[in-house]
């Protein structure tokens, strides 16, 4: 019993020496910090047998997606939505924090916007050694209603703040998730109009899907 608990020990110390070392690699591709960054990695570990297409709508940088992409391999296709021009105007719906943050352009944390030229996560996914990538770019009302990929979609990342940028993924990509697949919502803990578009899809669905945590990761199982 001692044996088998060391053993675990001892494969968990590996995992997390790997993790740590792929934020390393990818920590100017990312606005993640590396606790959430490792948590993000340890939480869609456990959905590897799950095969589909993996997707994030929000990149920025891609560090996030190609990190995934080291983790799951190159045996799938990966779909990286942005506009690659920041962040749309935030609402009153997105709560006050949203509204001050997109004002205070002088701020350290107001990173242009969160504006990335395309070309940062085509490099990132390429440092990941991946071929199997599409980069769309565009806003995602507009993008992701043409979305229609070969096979169901296994891990959806949504990165994009506000409440219209979550709702549009929620209602153009949810269906598009395999049962069992996984939903990382990540601003549900930071912006308030993440987490109200995530309630009002649940709850204007009907739909039973609990949300779930993991180290402070915000997660559906679809
Ligand atoms: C916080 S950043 C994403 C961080 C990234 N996942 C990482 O690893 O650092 C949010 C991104 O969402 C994009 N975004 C937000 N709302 C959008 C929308 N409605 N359409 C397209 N892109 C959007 C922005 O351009 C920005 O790159």
């Amino acid at each position: 019993m001692m044996l088998k608990k060391l053993k675990v020990l001892i494969i968990k110390e590996r995992h997390l020496k790997f993790f740590k070392k792929i934020y390393k690699k990818y920590s100017d591709f990312t606005m993640l910090p590396e606790d959430i960054f490792i948590n993000n990695l340890l939480l869609i570990e456990k959905f590897r047998p799950l095969d589909g297409c993996v997707v994030e709508c929000g990149v920025w940088r891609g560090g996030m997606i190609a990190s995934i992409s080291e983790l799951l391999g190159t045996s799938r296709d990966y779909y990286l939505f942005d506009s690659f021009d920041g962040l749309p105007q935030a609402k009153e719906v997105d709560g006050s924090a949203a509204n001050d943050w997109q004002q205070d352009k002088e701020s350290p944390k107001y990173f242009n916007n969160c504006k990335a030229e395309m070309i940062y996560a085509e490099r990132a996914m390429e440092m990941a050694g991946q071929k199997n990538f599409y980069l769309i770019e565009g806003w995602f009302s507009d993008t992701l209603p043409l979305f229609n990929p070969e096979l169901p979609i296994a891990i959806l990342r949504l990165d994009g703040d506000w409440y219209d940028s979550t709702m549009d993924c929620l209602i153009n990509l949810f269906p598009k998730v395999k049962k069992g697949g996984l939903i990382i919502i990540d601003d549900y803990y930071a912006w308030d109009g993440c987490s109200r578009a995530v309630h009002d899809f649940l709850s204007k669905g009907n739909l039973e899907h609990k949300i779930r945590s993991f180290n402070n990761v915000c997660y559906i199982i679809k």
